[in-house]
This record gives C-alpha cells, structure tokens and sequence, in this order.
C-alpha cells in the first residue's frame, strides 16, 4: 500500500517549461526539427525565426494540440531578438547546404557570417542560453559561435555544442545493415569532428571488433561520407534535412534532460574539449554528459586500436585547420 505522498511521487509528471528558438526554422531541416520539437512535451514555449517563412511555419505547427505556444519571427520589427529574448536553449540550421561536388568547408564562405551574425545576436538577447549548432561546416562554425560570445564577453564552454548526433544516428543504423540487426539497440561511439575523415567511428569498441577488414573499412567509410550519399540522392536540391531533423529533435532533447536535472543523460558532441587541447585542438566530439548548466562532464574517447590511432592522428591535422579557419574569421 503506498502513503499518498508516494503515491503522489508515483502519479505526478513534472512539465519542465523551456523556451526554444531555432534559427533557420524555415529551411529544409529547420521545418521538421521544429515539428520534433512540438512534439516534445519539455519545450513549452517555440520560437522560430528565418529569413523567410518562419510565422508560416508556426502558425501551422500552432494547431497540433500539444502542450507549446509556438511564435513565429520575421527579420523585421526585431524579430531576431524577439525570437531570442532569454529563452533556454538556441538550435542553429541557419546556412546554406552543400550541392554535389562541394564539400563541407565550401559552405564556408556563406555560412561563417550567417552563423557569426546570429551568435553575436544570441550573445545579446540570451546569454546564458545552450546553443547547438547545425550549419556547417561544424569543424569551423563552433569556434566562430564560440569566438562571437567571446567578443560579447558571454562566453561558456559548457553551453556550446555541435551537433555531430547525425553521425551517431547513421553509424548505428549501418552497423545493424551489416549485420542484419536492430539499429535501436547498436551504437557506436563516434568522436573527432562533423565532416569526411574527421568523423571517427571506434568500431574496435562495439561487439564486432573483429569483423573482417575489408567490411570494417567500408563500414567506417560509410559513416564518414553518409552526408555524401545524400548529397548525391538528392542532385542538387540540397543535403540531409529529414534524419538530420531527428537527429537535431534527440540531442535537443538530451539538452533539455540534462537541463531537467535527470541523471546519466550522455550523448556525443562537439564541443570544447581538454581532451586534445595540448595538441592545440580545442574542440572535439567525444561522450559528454549534459546537465543543468550543459555539459558537466566530458568523457575520453577510450581505448581504440592501432588502425583507429592512425586516423585519429589523419583526423587530428584536419580538425586544428578547420578550428583555426573559425577562430581567424572572427579575430582577423
Ligand atoms: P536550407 O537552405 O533548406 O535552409 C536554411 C534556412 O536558413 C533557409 O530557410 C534560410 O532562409 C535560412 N537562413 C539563411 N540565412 C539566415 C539568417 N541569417 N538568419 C536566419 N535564417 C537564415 O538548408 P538546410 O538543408 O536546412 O541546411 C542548413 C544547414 O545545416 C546547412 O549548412 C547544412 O550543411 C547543415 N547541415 C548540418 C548537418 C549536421 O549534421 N550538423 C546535417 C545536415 C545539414
Ligand atoms: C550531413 O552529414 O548529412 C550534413 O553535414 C550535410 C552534408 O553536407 O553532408
């Protein structure tokens, strides 16, 4: 028999009311992530802000009966800060996509100033707000939102985060092709950066470790230039937006978990990292647990083997570039 104060503990669901902006909201990722994040019972309160397109958005997403206002902002009328008055957690789809051909670092001569521009706004409007970027190239456009907080003197290591969840997602769903199993139940950890030979699946660390080589090699293949496959599929009209709205709605929510106070919330991030810092390497993905400030622990990356150490190493060189093309743009 309970007491009623257990019975209440029991029987009461704790609604977390957090505010939610996404930046880009009516582009190609940035309409279904939002309607992942209606859905989601911990967001109370919407706000989706484009260039274009963002109070259409939300005047739609309005009539589904869950438990969020959504608002929907337009350039005008300072609708940017509007959008951004301190709300909690900020994601970023602003930018441009890739076409076939290009690569990531391609977008950066567009996407750097967009993603500049839009920190330096959140900086101001919500400073104490997490911010997940999406727009690439993530190597770079990290330490620019990093460096943009910086200038407005607002900055905090734990609540930056790239989100490198889509390489999470794909990795899993891969390995269970390989081997004809559940994707829900397979993860690999997946540590390093968000473009090409960067991204570094440890395979070594999951139970196929001694798969054959030449599978393994196109599997770790696959994982890093999934982005590609898509890129190609959809000949010109843009890259991942539907699994990367998925991916971009889970981290979001493991943000919002960590935020909620609820334990042992892990998931991957690009982030900045002590891990490599002695290598001059200030950001990296690797395990990080979130809570109520952000991140409150980033975990190492594990033991991995004497193949995944030499791309480790090929991964390393890429990323300090990539990292310094960032944190130049801003301080140049
Ligand atoms: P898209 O062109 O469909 O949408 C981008 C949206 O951003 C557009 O609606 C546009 O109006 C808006 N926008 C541009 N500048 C803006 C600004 N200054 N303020 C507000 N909104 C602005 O592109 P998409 O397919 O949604 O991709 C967006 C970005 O996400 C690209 O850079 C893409 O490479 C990146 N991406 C990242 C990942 C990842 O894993 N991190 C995965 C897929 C795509
Ligand atoms: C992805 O991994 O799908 C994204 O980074 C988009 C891209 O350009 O490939």
């Amino acid at each position: 028999m309970f007491t009623r104060v257990a019975r209440r503990a029991f029987t009461t669901t704790r609604v977390n009311p957090y505010k939610v902006t996404v930046l880009g909201a009516g582009g190609g990722i940035g309409q279904p992530l939002s309607l992942l994040l209606k859905l989601n019972h911990k967001v109370t309160d919407l706000r989706l802000y484009d260039l274009k397109g963002a109070p259409g958005v939300a005047a739609d997403l309005s009539h589904i009966p869950t438990n969020s206002k959504v608002s929907g902002f337009a350039p005008d009328d300072n609708g940017l800060s509007q959008a951004l008055s301190s709300t909690e957690v900020v994601l970023i789809p602003a930018g441009v996509p890739r076409k076939p051909g290009m690569t990531r670092d391609d977008l950066f001569s567009i996407n750097a100033s967009i993603v500049r521009d839009l920190a330096t706004a959140a900086g101001e409007a919500a400073p104490n707000a997490k911010i997940l970027v999406i727009s690439n190239p993530v190597n770079s456009t990290v330490p620019i939102v990093a460096e943009a907080l910086k200038k407005k003197g607002v900055y905090s290591p734990n609540r930056l985060f790239g989100v490198t969840t889509l390489d999470s997602i794909r990795a899993s769903r891969f390995i269970s092709e390989v081997h004809g199993t559940n994707p829900t139940q397979e993860h690999v950890n997946v540590v390093g950066g968000h473009s090409g030979i960067t991204i570094l699946p440890l395979i070594s660390q999951t139970k196929y470790s001694t798969m054959d080589k030449a599978t393994k090699d196109a599997l770790i293949h696959r994982i890093q230039f999934g982005g590609d496959e898509v890129v190609k599929a959809k000949d010109g009209a843009g890259s991942a937006t539907l699994s990367m709205a998925q991916a971009g709605a889970t981290f979001a929510n493991s943000v919002l978990s960590g935020l909620a106070g609820e334990r042992d919330v892990v998931a991957n991030s690009f982030v900045d990292s002590p891990l490599f810092k002695s290598e001059g390497i200030d950001f990296f993905a690797s395990p990080i647990t979130l809570g109520p400030e952000g991140v409150s622990k980033i975990h190492p990356i594990g033991e991995i083997s004497s193949e995944e150490a030499e791309l480790l190493a090929k991964a390393k060189e890429t990323l300090k570039k990539n990292i310094e093309k960032g944190v130049q743009f801003i301080n140049n």
